[in-house]
């Protein structure tokens, strides 16, 4: 099948109700593992390249790996987006290279570290989508900086994001000016910040509504009931894989991600991308370090993947089930781009994105 816009894929989900999870990929093992999972339960797919998945494997290579993953599985609608894009260029060389939606993340500045101003966020995401809607690809915008409301600190983890205190205002996203960052910018989906964080260490404790602001979601889906809004740092760091890590030599302190639930609760407000990333690190890794340590003498890198291919494949399933996304490929007709494009120019697709 082609692959669709990201735009497509969460208008049918919200007709529909359902969530689906933008799985991050990095190689062909990861790829292979949400396209067979995706292929067993008829779920559409939402696979996603930071900057770093780009210059890790390629653009060239991920291409022709989304191409062939596309071919393999004929009967499941894809989409190809661009994770936290940081500047214009980051977003339309990704289009150049066949993403059919990128992610303008203006919350903070090019550098991906910097808060920016509001203006700058609302002028850059404008200007990006404005380009990216001419060829039909999808825009995802961020407002609010993400980052922990325990520690009132922004997260480092992964090396991006901003690192240094931040206050509850710019930790949460406020309803108000999320209707007028979307009139403004005319963004696709909306990323939120509402507690979560990037990486295996979101949360010291299960999380209450204290530190994950689940009413914050519930607050800006009463304002914008037609804009689709999107969950990133949702991984829920299971306790099982936690455990399995350790018990192969791992040294990762206890620690608490997003539990499932609270994800459903959004989706039925709302939420219909849900990034999740470490969760599938956490899976793979878990089962080298079982391999590694269960058969000290093997060497054929097959056998650490295809276990951790299995491990993967079995987390990404759980989740298509949960968010209410397996069942629902077989009912996309694939819109072509130069589709969505008219329709962006004839302004249909705007009309419903206005505030209650
Ligand atoms: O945005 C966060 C994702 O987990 C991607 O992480 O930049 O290490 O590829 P990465
Ligand atoms: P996790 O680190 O929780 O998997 O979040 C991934 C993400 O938000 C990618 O944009
Ligand atoms: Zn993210």
């Amino acid at each position: 099948m082609a692959l669709i816009s990201l735009r497509q894929l969460l208008d049918h989900a919200a007709e529909r109700g359902y969530g689906v999870p933008a799985f991050n990929i990095n190689n062909m093992e990861q790829g292979l593992a949400i396209m067979k999972a995706a292929s067993k339960l008829d779920a559409p797919v939402i696979l996603q390249a930071s900057r770093g998945a780009r210059s890790y494997a390629g653009d060239p290579m991920l291409k022709a790996m989304v191409t062939a993953l596309a071919e393999m599985y004929p009967k499941i609608p894809v989409v190809l987006h661009q994770d936290h894009g940081n500047n214009e260029a980051t977003c339309l060389t990704a289009m150049q290279h066949g993403f059919t939606s990128v992610m303008m993340d203006g919350s903070l500045e090019g550098d991906a570290k910097t808060p920016a101003s509001y203006e700058y966020n609302v002028d850059i995401t404008a200007r990006v989508t404005q380009m990216a809607h001419a060829v039909g690809a999808s825009v995802e915008g961020e407002l609010g900086v993400l980052g922990s409301l325990e520690t009132g600190e922004g997260e480092k983890e992964d090396g991006h994001g901003f690192e240094g205190r931040l206050s509850e205002e710019e930790l949460l996203t406020d309803p108000e000016q999320a209707v007028d960052f979307v009139s403004k910018t005319r963004v696709d989906a909306l990323a939120i910040a509402m507690g979560t964080s990037h990486g295996a260490y979101k949360f010291s404790r299960k999380p209450d509504g204290e530190i994950l602001a689940m009413h914050v979601v519930e607050a800006i889906n009463r304002k914008l009931p037609n804009t689709h809004l999107v969950m990133h740092g949702s991984s829920s760091v299971p306790q099982e894989l936690q455990d399995l890590f350790n018990s192969f030599g791992g040294e990762m302190p206890q620690t608490y991600g997003v539990p499932v639930e609270e994800i459903e609760r959004g989706i039925r407000c709302g939420v219909r991308k849900v990034n999740i990333d470490t969760d599938c690190r956490l899976a793979m890794t878990a089962a080298f370090r079982q391999i590694a340590s269960e058969k000290r003498s093997e060497f054929d890198p097959r056998k650490f993947l295809i276990p951790a291919m299995d491990a993967m494949e079995h987390l990404v399933a759980d989740r298509f089930e949960r968010f209410g996304c397996a069942g629902n490929a077989s009912k996309i007709q694939p819109i072509p781009l130069s589709e969505m494009a008219a329709r962006y120019l004839t302004g249909s697709l705007y009309q419903d994105s206005e505030a209650a």
